[in-house]
């Protein structure tokens, strides 16, 4: 087991490539806090996380707001009494064409994607250096590293947590605290499902390995990061594309 007796914090682990997470860290032996604004989805993972001999508990957490960040945290440490691992995963899309996007679109995405990690991430940070370890995984996106059309606020949330990815790597390095990013192309979640058919096909037909990513591509992605192989990895962004864009 490559996680046992870690503790893992995963926010938006209710759905999607967080809940894929949740099920490979709990696999690995890692204590899960499934933390997500959606209760009803974090309650079905730990009890199918419990059903298969984990341990888990559900947080219900707003990314955005920071004392419900700060509750997430004191939840996962009154449970198992520290936090190893932190992936900073919860996510939203609002696309609009630049000439249409509304100033609440740029606004709900700038909260979630950028100062949600920004809180989540420090947080935690006191219990990781008591520790003298942690690990901060990132969630970014090729849209952060690329671009995409209809994505302005989104893609500057992801590219804003590269930049957030390379400080912390320089800043909390020396204390034993390795700051990386997964940067995925295109998963089959819900996210994605949003997308017009039209520009999915497009969008398949630049994809060398023929086909978009599964939640599981992404999650071994974090397991490498989050366990003591990856323990001189720090400050990286591991594209996770299928080669979408090189
Ligand atoms: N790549 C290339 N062309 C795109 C495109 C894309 N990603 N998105 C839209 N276009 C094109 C459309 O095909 C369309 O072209 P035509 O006029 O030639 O048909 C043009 O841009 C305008 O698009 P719409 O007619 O759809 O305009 P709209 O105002 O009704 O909608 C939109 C705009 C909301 C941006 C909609 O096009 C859309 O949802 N596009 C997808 C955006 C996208 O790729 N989002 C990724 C979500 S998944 C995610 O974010 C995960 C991740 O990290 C990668
Ligand atoms: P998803 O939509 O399937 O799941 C996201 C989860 O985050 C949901 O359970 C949702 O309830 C939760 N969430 C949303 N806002 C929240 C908030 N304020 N506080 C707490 N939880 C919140 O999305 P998916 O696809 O699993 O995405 C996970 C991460 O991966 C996101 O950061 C996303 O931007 C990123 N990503 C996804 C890609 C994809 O193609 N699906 C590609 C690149 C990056």
């Amino acid at each position: 087991m490559r996680l046992k007796e870690k503790t893992a914090i995963i926010t938006g682990a209710g759905n999607g490539i967080g809940k894929e997470a949740a099920l490979t860290f709990s696999r690995e032996g890692a204590n899960v806090v499934v933390a997500d604004f959606d209760e009803a989805a974090a309650g079905a993972v730990v009890a199918e996380l419990k059903e298969k001999g984990g341990n888990a508990i559900a947080v219900k957490v707003n990314v955005a707001d920071q004392e419900s960040v700060n509750n997430m945290v004191a939840e996962a440490v009154s449970a198992f009494g520290t936090v190893d691992i932190l992936i900073n995963n919860a996510g939203v899309t609002a696309d609009a064409m630049l000439h249409k996007l509304s100033p609440q679109e740029w606004q709900k995405v700038i909260d979630v994607n950028l100062t949600g990690v920004f809180y989540c991430t420090q947080a935690v940070i006191p219990k990781m250096v008591e520790q003298g370890k942690g690990k901060i995984i990132m969630t970014s996106s090729v849209s952060g590293i690329y671009g995409n059309v209809g994505q302005t606020n989104y893609s500057a949330s992801k590219a804003g947590v590269v930049g957030m990815t390379k400080s912390w790597a320089k800043e909390l390095g020396g204390q034993g605290i390795n700051v990386n990013a997964v940067a995925p192309g295109f998963v089959e979640t819900g996210m994605v499902a949003k997308v017009p058919e039209k520009v999915i096909e497009k969008l398949k037909t630049t994809i060398p390995v023929n086909r978009l990513g599964k939640p599981a591509d992404i999650a071994n992605a974090y397991l490498f990061l989050a366990s003591d192989e990856s323990d001189y990895v720090n400050g990286a962004v591991l594209h996770v594309d299928g080669g979408i864009m090189m």
